[in-house]
């Protein structure tokens, strides 16, 4: 009795949606036949970025996918990538239907990710690219940063001492969220083994976990009410409990700025511009936008950095040849035991050629945010129906044998000799997307991936954990909001 009404809606919207898109079908891109109901969903599989490949490398660069009323196009090569990121940039910039969990304490009312374009996500935009992420800002706040990086090597030091092996994806995530926190409000938000430490990373994480879960509500709309998942109960207590560690966060800095006036005035964080900005009148930055603001900030930056350095450090250690090349450019630029600067960075192309090399293999958003049509448009041929769901393939991307020699193998020296500035332009990589969607934390993740991953090999060898051969390292991937490594990478740091 319970199942019975559920089928019949569920088959009543499938009728529907196909019978919307029955008459145009001969002009929709390819695609594998969509079940009844479920359609494609169950092709996805646990990585749907490396399935996905698999599909379009029959049906081609724009796929036709049905995710269950979700009429999906999948877009897996530069060519086709530009034609939706470039040429059709506005049709394409809005942001599917929100996610449920997204809905949670309004969350999507004030997200630059979720807001469809207009005038409150440009103003978002605007103060993340003028105020935020400036140069002059991000210059700044560098020296908030040099002081976690030296807590990192305080903490890898002390494990060499003890002989301890290092969970790299967590200490990674631990400096990213402190690097972020100094960053964004010159607070010590965690430390390495503290209980506060443990409270914020169990806060975000399922944060993370909740949110990054596939929800079957999203492709059966009429399942939202119900929630069988759980996940928007999951998202409403993460993202209410963020929320008011982030108004405290606030609120000791406006009480602060009332008692002492002088201290606060030397702040040189992202927070001091934020209020700064909320006093004007350009903005319209309530204290709710503004939680909302930090709350997004740190959540998107905070994986997508600590998984890339986790990546990073796994093909360092499999290829130990690349490894003693990137430790050799390091002690040519600085002393031993000195610790690496955000202004020693330009002096180091080969540690960035492994950064982009890494991108390249393992884009932290390897189906970009997913975007929707605001028509029906026609590419190379084929109709995009109004309000498809946009997937954009970076993964496949990437590895594609027409742009890529060899793309499979790690090669940071093919990003030696041509120069990217990701401004996403070259459509052959676009780890931070293209177009007016592109990742506003950029400038501040290229300062914070090399400063991190040299400070991990600058003045530490690495052994991997019990006597693993470097070729037998595990690197196989899991998909969530961030491309993590399924089995987490742990090592033995030895002190040079
Ligand atoms: C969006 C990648 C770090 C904030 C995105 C998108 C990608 C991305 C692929 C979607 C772009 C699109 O749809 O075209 C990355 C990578 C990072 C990183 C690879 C690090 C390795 C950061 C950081 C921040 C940040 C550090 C902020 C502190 C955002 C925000 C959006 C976004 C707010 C939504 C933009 C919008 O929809 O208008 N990022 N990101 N990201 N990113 Fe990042």
């Amino acid at each position: 009795f319970i199942v019975l009404p559920f089928l019949v809606v569920l088959a009543w919207v499938y009728i529907r949606s196909n019978s919307r898109h029955r008459g145009r079908s001969s002009k929709l891109p390819p695609g594998p036949y969509p079940f009844p109901i479920i359609g494609n969903i169950l092709q996805l599989g646990r990585n749907p970025h490396q399935l996905l490949a698999k599909l379009s490398s029959t049906y081609g660069p724009l796929m036709s996918l049905h995710l269950g009323s979700m009429y999906t196009v999948v877009v897996s090569s530069p060519e086709m990538a530009k034609e939706i990121l470039q040429k059709h940039d506005l049709v394409f910039s809005s942001r599917r239907t929100i996610p449920t969990a997204g809905q949670a304490h309004d969350f999507h009312k004030n997200s630059i990710g979720l807001l469809p374009v207009g005038t409150k996500w440009r103003n978002l935009r605007k103060i993340c690219k003028e105020h935020m992420f400036s140069t002059h800002s991000l210059e700044a706040s560098q020296g908030l940063r040099q002081e976690k990086l030296e807590k990192l090597c305080e903490y890898v030091q002390e494990c060499c001492l003890k002989g301890r092996v290092v969970n790299i994806g967590e200490v990674s995530f631990v400096t990213t969220l402190n690097l972020m926190s100094a960053t964004l409000f010159s607070i010590d938000f965690t430390d390495f083994d503290s209980d506060n430490a443990q409270k914020w990373k169990e806060t975000i994480e399922g944060f993370l976990g909740t949110v990054g879960s596939p929800n079957v509500a999203d492709f059966f709309p009429v399942l939202k009410m119900f929630d069988p998942q759980g996940i928007k109960r999951g998202a409403d207590f993460y993202i209410g409990k963020l929320l008011s560690m982030f108004e405290d966060v606030i609120n000791q800095r406006l009480e602060s700025r009332k008692t002492d006036s002088d201290s606060s005035k030397k702040k040189k964080d992202l927070l001091e511009v934020l209020i700064h900005l909320s006093e004007g009148s350009e903005y319209d930055l309530s204290l709710e936008g503004m939680k909302h603001f930090l709350l997004e900030l740190f959540m998107a930056g905070s994986d997508t950095t600590a998984s890339t350095v986790e990546w990073v450090m796994t093909e360092l250690l499999q290829n130990p040849k690349k490894m003693s090349s990137v430790k050799n450019e390091l002690i040519t630029v600085i002393e031993k035991n000195i610790q690496v600067k955000e202004s020693d960075i330009s002096k180091l192309p080969y540690l960035e050629a492994v950064i982009n090399e890494v991108l390249r293999l393992h884009p932290p958003g390897p189906l970009l945010l997913p975007r929707k049509s605001e028509s029906d448009v026609e590419i190379k041929g084929y109709i995009i129906p109004k309000n498809s769901q946009i997937l954009v393939n970076v993964w496949a991307i990437g590895r594609e044998s027409s742009a890529w020699p060899n793309p499979n193998t790690f090669e940071p020296e093919r990003f030696l000799d041509k120069k990217f500035d990701f401004n996403g332009q070259n459509f052959n990589f676009i780890p931070f997307g293209s177009g007016r969607r592109m990742c506003p934390g950029l400038q501040l993740a290229i300062r914070m991936l090399p400063i991190m991953v040299a400070s991990l090999i600058h003045n530490f060898d690495w052994k991997l954990e019990l006597g693993t051969k470097p070729e037998e390292l595990d690197t196989s991937e899991k998909f969530g909001l961030a491309l993590h490594k399924a089995v987490p990478l742990k090592a033995l740091p030895i002190k040079l």
